[in-house]
């Protein structure tokens, strides 16, 4: 059992949607938010920049005291999971990456025709094929890199998002007949509608629900979930305090108690 929050990180804002899922698996635990809102994006930087502004993050959050790390991060997970597990060994780190290509696994039919999207960093690692070689999906992958920008803008739901959707998508799901598309950055459940309103038929997997699971196992195995004698209570911090950063927070308004600050000094 172990009372103390546990820590979540992403570029940006993306990361705030694994929260409605982590809450609803871990209705007693506390959890301390990062999103490097002056940074973003990470996912066309280097792999070395990454690595550099993931160790910071971590090492901000270690500081909160947090029990554990759950990266809600593709980019991040699929470039620095191992190195942040080396230079933090005794903070449990949980990544994205597993879960989602675990949900690929257990919903998709042999021969199914898989798309992955994602930043140029995490299709660039290869992590996706790696993991799912031999389940017999047919795995396509493409790089989306403006998706980011303007949804970290507030961009959804506008022309400007639906046409790039079709810039990226229109040939990439035509010419690879995609019938499932994996969502394989956080960000991008934010236009999860302009993808349906453009292309209907396609089964969408949100990286984002996945990463609840692998959370709650490895608390449990560790035996450090909270035994629910201390309500929650959430701390959401930012780098760049944006506008949109703070809308998202009202939007999926997890918990009754929590609090926004601002943390700069990297
Ligand atoms: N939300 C991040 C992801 O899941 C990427 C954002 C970025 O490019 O900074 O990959």
């Amino acid at each position: 059992m172990d009372n103390r929050p546990i820590g979540i990180f992403d570029s940006g804002l993306g990361g705030l949607t694994c929260i409605p899922a982590l809450r609803s698996a871990l209705p007693n635990e506390s959890f301390v938010y990062f999103g490097d809102t002056a940074r973003t994006p990470y996912g066309s930087k280097d792999p070395e920049t990454i690595r550099e502004f993931s160790g910071q993050i971590a090492a901000f959050l270690v500081s909160q005291n947090v029990k554990m790390i759950a990266i809600a991060c593709n980019t991040v997970s699929s470039t620095c999971l191992l190195s942040l597990r080396e230079r933090f060994p005794g903070i449990p780190f949980v990544g994205i990456i597993e879960p989602a290509a675990k949900a690929i696994r257990e919903t998709c039919r042999p021969g199914e025709s898989v798309g992955v999207i994602g930043t140029k960093a995490t299709i660039a690692s290869n992590i996706y094929p790696k993991l799912l070689a031999g389940s017999g999906v047919r795995l396509s992958q493409k790089a989306c890199p403006a998706f980011v920008p303007l949804i970290e803008e507030g961009l959804d739901d506008t022309d400007i998002m639906r046409l790039t959707v079709r810039h990226y998508l229109d040939g990439f799901l035509a010419e690879n007949a995609i019938e499932t598309l994996l969502l394989a950055c956080t960000h991008y459940p934010l236009i999860t509608d302009d993808i349906l309103a453009l292309y209907p038929s396609l089964r969408i997997v949100n990286s984002s629900e996945t990463i609840a699971g692998d959370v709650r196992a490895e608390l449990e195995r560790l035996d450090l979930l909270a035994d629910g004698t201390v309500p929650p209570k959430d701390a959401f911090y930012a780098s760049d305090l944006s506008e949109n950063f703070l809308n998202m927070i009202n939007r999926i308004s997890v918990s009754s108690d929590f609090r926004v600050a601002f943390h700069h000094g990297f």
